[in-house]
């Protein structure tokens, strides 16, 4: 290190979105490098809503490696963490900052320690896919501090190792995980279909039912689907290699009623996939049930779909309508069936414009 000092600092932070699925994600082939038994397809939402920031730094007055979750200590020793930092720091190369007069080798990263503070501005861990933003900031900020020299989709591949859905939060605008052949998990990785730009019409509301934690995990929910549903590998095999190439041509094309079907069919596929599994998993609730109804009931009034919905591993609504107009009067419906200040235990999160709040009145 030419800095003889040890009192430098060196401070990078990142923010990143969170992404959700509409051909979900759901059970691994390979468990520690996180391999997934399908392809998968997500939106990554707008970067002012649901994301993560994370401060990295590196100092060497730091005597070890810690991090920081919304102000709480946590530990790093876990293997996902271990296995991205290894990564990262396997490719870090020389960085210089002329100003503050510091050097700092390739060889001198594996002997450097970080400090990790990351804030959700969601609840973390609630099925609003938290550990995709948390990793993604995770990997993208550690590699932007140690100037690794790789591009998304390489450094997507390390940001599965920590979460699987994380990997396809490195890219915005409509984004695949392909699953990769390899056994090292090489080209497991995600790549983008397209940018946020090509389809802006679409407005995506999250209606948060709940914001405790959820009793099942994903990691050990996916993991029972695994071992006990057939209809997972029924799904795995048949139904989603199909469904992959549907979505593609959808989104390509802005076929709203092609990308509303799929999205509902998926998200409800792999619900079952979870009552199938034993004992059975039941992320949706009652409120969930009755915003599924008030969609699909309006889609068929309309005689083409106007919203598309999908749940992940948690009770929370995902909902995506076709235009701002469509958004407006969602939340018109939202706020009728569930009124603010009763027991029906919603309220909103607004991706997108603001202003169809008050369009919604
Ligand atoms: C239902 O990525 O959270 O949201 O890889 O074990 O960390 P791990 O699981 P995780 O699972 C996400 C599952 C899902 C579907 C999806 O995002 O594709």
């Amino acid at each position: 290190m030419a800095s003889e000092s040890q009192n430098w600092v060196l401070v990078v932070t990142a923010r990143t979105p969170t992404n959700i699925a509409v051909i979900k994600y759901w059970g691994k082939r390979d468990e520690k490098l996180i391999l997934p038994v399908n392809d998968s397809i997500s939106v990554t939402l707008d970067p002012d809503h649901l994301c993560t920031t994370t401060t990295v730094a590196v100092s060497p007055s730091f005597d070890q490696d810690r991090m920081w979750l919304n102000g709480k200590e946590i530990s790093l020793s876990g293997g996902r963490f271990q296995s991205c930092l290894r990564e990262i720091r396997s490719r870090a190369s020389d960085v210089e900052d002329k100003e503050k007069g510091i050097k700092i080798s390739k060889e001198d990263w594996e002997k450097l320690h970080v400090h990790i503070a990351s804030y959700n501005n969601f609840p973390t861990a609630a099925g609003l896919a938290s550990s995709a933003a948390g990793f993604a900031c995770f990997v993208f900020s550690l590699a932007k501090l140690m100037n690794v020299n790789e591009d998304q989709s390489k450094l997507s591949a390390i940001a599965r190792q920590g979460s699987g859905s994380a990997c396809r939060s490195l890219f915005g605008g409509f984004v695949k995980w392909i699953m990769g052949k390899d056994k090292n998990g090489s080209d497991s990785l995600a790549v983008q279909l397209a940018d946020e730009e090509h389809w802006d019409d679409l407005v995506i509301l999250v209606a948060v039912v709940s914001s405790r934690q959820k009793e099942t995990s994903s990691t050990s929910g996916m993991r029972e689907s695994v071992e006990t549903s057939l209809l997972l590998q029924h799904r795995a095999k048949e139904v989603v290699p199909k469904r992959i190439l549907q979505m593609e041509e959808a989104i390509k094309n802005r076929d709203f009623a092609s990308f509303a079907q799929l999205t509902c069919a998926d998200s409800n596929q792999f619900h079952a996939v979870c009552l199938d599994t034993s004992p059975p998993i039941f992320y949706m609730n009652d409120t969930s049930h009755k915003i599924i109804s008030i969609v699909e009931k309006w889609n068929r009034s309309e005689g083409t779909p106007q919203v598309a919905y999908t749940f992940d591993a948690g009770p929370n609504a995902v909902l995506i309508a076709r235009n701002r107009k469509v958004a407006a009067l969602l939340l018109q419906r939202l706020l009728f069936y569930f009124p603010p200040n009763s027991d029906s235990d919603l309220n909103s999160y607004i991706h997108g414009d603001k202003s169809i709040l008050q369009d919604a009145g």
